[in-house]
This record gives C-alpha cells, sequence and structure tokens, in this order.
C-alpha cells in the first residue's frame, strides 16, 4: 500500500505594520472568514515597538515580531525582516501602514510578492499625509488604492482602487475615517484576487509546493 503525502498547504501571509494595524485586521477577519480563501497569516512584523496593531495580532492568536531599525542600515534592518520571513515560508507580504521604504535588495528578493495599500487614487498624492494633500488640492474624489511594491515610492502596478467622494466641509480625519472604511474591503479584495492569479489559488484548490516562491 502507498502513502500519498499531501505537499498542500494554505499560502502563508506576512504582514508589515507600523502602528494601529487596522488595515492587518481587515485582512486577519477576511482570512478568519474565508474572503482569502486558503490562505493564513503566518506572521505579523512591526517595525516599531509600541506599534498598537501588535496586540491586536496577538489577541487573534498570530505571531509577532518586532524589528527595529536601531542604528542599522535600511539594506542591514531589511536583510532581518526578510530572514525572518523566508524562515517561515512567507508566499506574499502585506504592507499595511507601514511607513519605512523598502531597500531595493528586499524588493528584488520578494518582486510581485509585496503588496501596499496607499489611502489615495495613485498616482495622485503619493508620500505621507495623502488625505491631506488631497484636501489641499480641492479634488472632488479621492480613495485607496492597493498595488505591488516596486523601488519607486507608492507606485507600482495598480491591483485595484475604491473611490471616495470628498464631502463639503471635510477635515482629514472625517476624509481619512471615510476611505479608511473602503481600504477595509479593498485590500482583501485584492490580496484574494492575487492569490487567485499569481500563485494559482481559489477556492477549494489549495497551495501546493508548486506555486511556492523560489528566491532568484
Ligand atoms: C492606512 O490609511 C494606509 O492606507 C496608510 O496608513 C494607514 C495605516 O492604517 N498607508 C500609507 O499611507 C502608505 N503610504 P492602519 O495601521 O490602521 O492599517
Amino acid at each position: 500500500m502507498s502513502t500519498v503525502v499531501n505537499t498542500a498547504r494554505p499560502a502563508r501571509l506576512g504582514i508589515l505594520i507600523s502602528g494601529r494595524g487596522s488595515n492587518m485586521v481587515a485582512l486577519a477577519e477576511a482570512v478568519h472568514e474565508g474572503r482569502i480563501p486558503n490562505a493564513e497569516i503566518s506572521v505579523v512584523v512591526s517595525d516599531q515597538a509600541n506599534a498598537a496593531g501588535l496586540a491586536k495580532a496577538k489577541e487573534r492568536g498570530i505571531e509577532t515580531l518586532v524589528i527595529e531599525r536601531r542604528r542599522r542600515t535600511r539594506a542591514e534592518h531589511d536583510r532581518e525582516i526578510a530572514e525572518a520571513l523566508r524562515a517561515r515560508n512567507i508566499d506574499l507580504i502585506c504592507l499595511a501602514g507601514y511607513m519605512r521604504i523598502l531597500s531595493s535588495e528586499f524588493i528584488d528578493a520578494y518582486r510581485g510578492r509585496i503588496l501596499n495599500i496607499h489611502p489615495s487614487l495613485l498616482p495622485a498624492f503619493p508620500g505621507l499625509d495623502a488625505q491631506k494633500q488631497a484636501l489641499e488640492h480641492g479634488v472632488k474624489w479621492t480613495g485607496c488604492t492597493v498595488h505591488f511594491v516596486d523601488e519607486t515610492l507608492d507606485s507600482g502596478p495598480i491591483i485595484l482602487q475604491r473611490v471616495v467622494p470628498v464631502d463639503e466641509g471635510d477635515t482629514v480625519e472625517s476624509l481619512s475615517a471615510r476611505i479608511l472604511i473602503e481600504e477595509h474591503q479593498l485590500y482583501p479584495e485584492a490580496v484574494a484576487l492575487v492569490l487567485e492569479n499569481i500563485l494559482g489559488l481559489s477556492a477549494g484548490q489549495p497551495m501546493t509546493e508548486a506555486f511556492e516562491f523560489t528566491e532568484s
């Protein structure tokens, strides 16, 4: 009698945060509810020891790591993060309010496997304070974008976007809050789309070794 070894496993997500972690929670809930099929959140990494998102990840039983920059170069810091992700066989990296630019070495090692969410309709308003930039420019519509990360700041191929109207009398706080509601829906949709299209996953079709990411 032969033994069948089932190598199928869920796609392993690593989430990088720096703060509140509400998008991380939205992803965790989407995985839990099956809106991101055949996936698990394997680790949440923060570059800030006091990030509020760390406690939210722990509450959900997700492993957390704090990897601070300290006095190291960007490349050294990123190397430690990459090693932690590699040790956990991470397939897809989601930046969720990770407020640090990644080194080209890191991006190269995980090219096409790093997603970011940004609170504007990119390419408009990259960088910090995207909602404030939108108000200052007087745009009538803004929104949020999930995109692949490349070497350019808040650029890289766009996966999905959601439009949010700017209301008369909007403040940075009120506009940010309305955009955030859309972010929490958009990010899980984009992750599910990427897993299905890039990694060949869909509901009822778990990941096999053949789909695993190998570094070039
Ligand atoms: C989110 O609005 C996200 O789009 C933004 O930071 C916030 C993080 O909130 N990211 C950027 O501006 C990236 N350039 P969260 O920690 O509650 O998810």
